[in-house]
């Protein structure tokens, strides 16, 4: 036999590329090892859009709980003058959390503070600051700062970012672009024939102006959502005259987490207990789980076979039709005021006293079509109405689009029902992670938890994308299909999907459901399950595996270090 030649190609024509390599060659996925440690993370930066919840807990974990995030550099824009999202932007009257405050706080932050059981949107606005401060949540924060374009840039693999900061336009970019710009941010004006033509105070309840006295005004609320419910309770009874507008029935529940209330309703904290919250942090620890416990029971809750379904709106019927008996109104009325979906439908309200407020004189609920907007009022099938202030208490655009111009891979935009993945991440948007994108877990669980998971896992792959040279990430098209077609057939047992207009379905009665698919725990264990088999993923090198670099990790030392770190006791001997 002749000797074997590596650079004749008659000799050795079906060698693979590692033996050509092992014979001294180099083929097109050759490259240098590189001199340092494996999974060395190489330096990215990240543009987060949006200093609510969302973003300030991916501050505090970027800043607090990862232990080495010297390699990610990141900037949180936000339009708004101050950073706390809805809590800094809603001001109407009554605006408040309608869950048991002790649920609604950052996981690294509880507060033994409350002043209340269910606190005001101010009191929560104000945790937000502190917590913020005592953090340094917003050394990374640009206020004032739109987002109004980003596009992927394929070459570069970087998002392009521009942002109006008080007219002038800021250029940025990053290879990670994380959405946190809220599911319910962007307040919808009704689309009513003559709306601007108002000549008295014409709000959203988003858009509030303090400066406007409504007290011994005549009030139109346009709207019984959330807000609408809120709105209407608390001014009513300052107001000379208020008619809220309505075109649905909707539940009214009783509060939630009732049973841990001493009569049902809203009480406040004495010194003592705030005291004992502070100094016995095991039972302030085991009071806040059994709060979340229930909360997240209200996933089973919204299952329409569930005995939970049922016990929810048999206590909800049952509350209603008591109010009816103490209001002593029209059959009529109040029979269409019951609604025949399931309790969940649209987001449930409990009934703070809503009801109760159309006993006043100088309160009406009107079910007419509103068919024009004046100068003066509202005109109706029965007339017009005269009003000095119209309050549009009509929700939000709810689809999870960027609000900005938002261009991917191949110059994707995004149009029509989102459907994403796992309502973290969407095909043809690479490195582009969404904290409450659609079908998120807002509506059934607690939103701080949901929050902070789909917070840890994009840090995850962000930290993946660092360590492992990767250009970009970005989630499979079939992998979307599947995950939307299961999803859609599984909500189709839950409340959600009732027959109902709501903003799970955009303001639509019917069709794609935008709710998460599943509970709290099957959120998170989901999130922290999902694999590179899911993901299209681009290497900056010409082979994937050069992060694996010198062949070492760091905390070997070069052979000066902790050489069997899987060697721990309990897993080697007792
Ligand atoms: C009035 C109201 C009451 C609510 N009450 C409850 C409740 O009781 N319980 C509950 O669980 N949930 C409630 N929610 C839902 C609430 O939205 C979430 O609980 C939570 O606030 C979401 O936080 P977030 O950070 O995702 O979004 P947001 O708080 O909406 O923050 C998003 C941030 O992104 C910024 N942003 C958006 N677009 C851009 C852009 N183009 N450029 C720069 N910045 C941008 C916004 O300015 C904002 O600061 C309520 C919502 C509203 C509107
Ligand atoms: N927890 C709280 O205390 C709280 C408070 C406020 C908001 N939120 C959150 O924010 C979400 C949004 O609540 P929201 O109350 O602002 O909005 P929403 O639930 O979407 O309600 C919007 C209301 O406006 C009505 N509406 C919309 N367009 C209209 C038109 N052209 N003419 C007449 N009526 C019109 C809708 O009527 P139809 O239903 O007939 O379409 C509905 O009653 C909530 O679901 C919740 O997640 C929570």
């Amino acid at each position: 036999m002749s000797a074997h030649d590596p650079q004749d190609p008659t000799q050795s024509p079906m060698l693979s590329n590692a033996a050509r390599v092992a014979e001294g060659q180099r083929p097109p996925n050759w490259v240098p090892i590189k001199e340092q440690y494996a999974y060395t993370p190489r330096k990215i930066r990240m543009i987060c859009v949006g200093a609510g919840l969302a973003g300030l807990s991916l501050a505090h974990m970027i800043k607090h709980e990862m232990k080495d995030n010297e390699f990610l550099d990141y900037t949180i824009y936000d339009k708004n003058a101050e950073v706390g999202g809805v809590w800094y932007e809603n001001k109407y009257p009554g605006v408040a959390c309608d869950l048991a405050a002790h649920t609604y706080v950052f996981r690294f932050e509880p507060n033994p503070d409350w002043s209340h059981f269910y606190v005001s949107g101010a009191e929560i606005y104000e945790y937000i600051q502190k917590t913020v401060r005592k953090w340094g949540l917003d050394e990374h924060v640009e206020l004032n700062s739109k987002i109004i374009e980003s596009r992927w840039d394929e070459d570069s693999g970087k998002w392009k970012v521009k942002i109006d900061q008080n007219g002038t336009i800021k250029e940025d970019e990053a290879e990670i672009l994380v959405n946190g710009m809220g599911l319910v941010n962007e307040w919808k004006m009704p689309d009513i024939n003559g709306l601007y033509d108002f000549k008295g105070k014409l709000v959203h309840t988003a858009t509030w102006d303090e400066s406007y006295d409504w007290k011994g005004k005549r009030v139109a609320v346009i709207g019984n959502g959330s807000a609408g419910i809120q709105v209407v309770t608390t001014m009513h009874p300052e107001t000379s005259k208020l008619v809220n507008y309505v075109r649905n029935p909707t539940w009214l529940t009783p509060n939630v987490n009732a049973e841990m209330t001493p009569d049902g309703s809203n009480f406040a904290y004495t010194p003592e207990e705030r005291e004992r919250f502070r100094n016995d942090p095991k039972a302030f620890f085991e009071l806040r789980k059994e709060l979340e416990n229930h909360v997240n029971g209200a996933s089973y809750a919204t299952l329409k076979e569930h005995a939970f379904q049922d016990l929810m709106r048999g206590e909800a019927k049952r509350i209603m039709e008591e109010r009816f008996k103490d209001l002593k109104l029209d059959p009529a009325v109040a029979a269409r005021m019951i609604p025949d979906f399931p309790a969940g439908c649209r987001r449930l309200t409990p009934e703070i006293g809503y009801l109760r407020s159309f006993a006043s004189e100088n309160t009406e609920m009107c079910w007419d079509e509103i068919e024009q907007i004046t100068e003066t009022g509202i005109r109706t099938k029965n007339g017009e109405e005269e009003f000095d202030m119209i309050i549009c208490a009509t929700g939000y655009n709810t689809s999870a689009r960027p609000h900005w111009n938002h261009v991917g891979r191949n110059g994707r935009v995004l149009t029509g029902d989102l459907e994403g993945f796992f309502s973290v991440q969407i095909d043809d948007m690479p490195n582009y992670f969404m904290i409450g994108g659609p079908n998120f877990l807002i509506s059934h669980g607690t939103v701080y938890s949901a929050i902070a998971f789909a917070c840890e896992y994009a840090l995850k792959w962000i930290k993946k994308i660092a360590t492992e040279d990767i250009k970009s990430l970005d989630v499979r098209k079939e992998s979307v299909d599947d995950y939307n077609v299961w999803s859609q057939e599984y909500l189709k047992r839950t409340a959600f999907s009732g027959d109902c207009s709501s903003w799970y379905k955009n303001g639509k009665s019917k069709g794609f459901v935008n709710a998460y698919a599943g509970t709290t725990s099957h959120f998170r264990k989901s999130l922290q399950r999902i694999g590179g088999e899911h993901f299209n993923i681009k290497y900056n090198s010409a082979n994937r595996f050069s992060y694996l670099g010198n062949g070492q990790m760091e905390e070997e030392n070069q052979g000066f270090g902790d050489l069997s770190d899987y060697f721990v006791q309990g897993v080697w001997g007792p």
